[in-house]
């Protein structure tokens, strides 16, 4: 096993406040604090570090969670995803920014941004860290994408293999076999 870092620390900080800023201008101010939804447990970072850019920016954030499994290999052409736990309170007239660690296949997203848009919040907008355009089977729109990555299996900064690795600070290309 060998990890080859494929994204340092200061690298995914500096994105951070760059995602941060956008997701300031965008999402007018008003007196209901944005919604950040992070996806368990791989955004746990991610969202962790995003809330703080953002109230350093002057914006309060409200931090909800909702955690899916997505089935892969066998049952790839069905596409099955179940929630594990939902949110625990109404997005209606709310601004939601879903927080993800990674776009894959597009699934999770695909069908997250669909259940979620039936409960009609103000805005809903998708934020990942990571994108892997070769591995996208499902079309979703994602309105902020840290870093385009190459079709590789990563871990670290939230990302695990077997739950390890998720504390890792930076993003590494996971080499089972080496
Ligand atoms: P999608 O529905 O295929 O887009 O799956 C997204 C989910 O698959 C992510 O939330 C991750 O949990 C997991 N995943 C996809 N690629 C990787 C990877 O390279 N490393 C670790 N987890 C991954
Ligand atoms: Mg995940």
């Amino acid at each position: 096993m060998r990890l080859e870092t494929l994204i340092s620390a200061e690298d995914i900080q500096a994105k951070i406040q760059h995602l941060a800023e956008q997701i300031d201008a965008s999402i007018p101010r008003s007196d209901q604090p944005i919604i950040l939804l992070g996806i368990l447990k791989g955004s746990v970072h991610f969202l962790s570090d995003i809330s703080r850019a953002l109230w350093a920016l002057g914006r309060d954030c409200h931090l909800e969670f909702m955690q899916v499994s997505s089935w892969h290999g066998e049952t790839t052409s069905s596409g099955v995803v179940q929630i594990k736990k939902d949110l625990d309170s109404s997005i209606e007239g709310r601004d939601v920014v879903i927080i993800e660690d990674i776009l894959d296949t597009g699934r999770t997203l695909s069908h997250l941004r669909e259940l979620l848009g039936t409960r009609r919040p103000n805005s809903l907008q998708i934020c990942a860290l990571l994108s892997k355009p070769d591995a996208r089977i499902v079309n979703v729109e994602c309105e902020y994408i840290g870093f385009p990555i190459p079709n590789e299996f990563v871990v670290g900064y939230g990302l695990d293999f077997d739950e390890r690795y998720r504390n890792l600070q930076y993003i590494a290309v996971f080499h089972q076999d080496d």
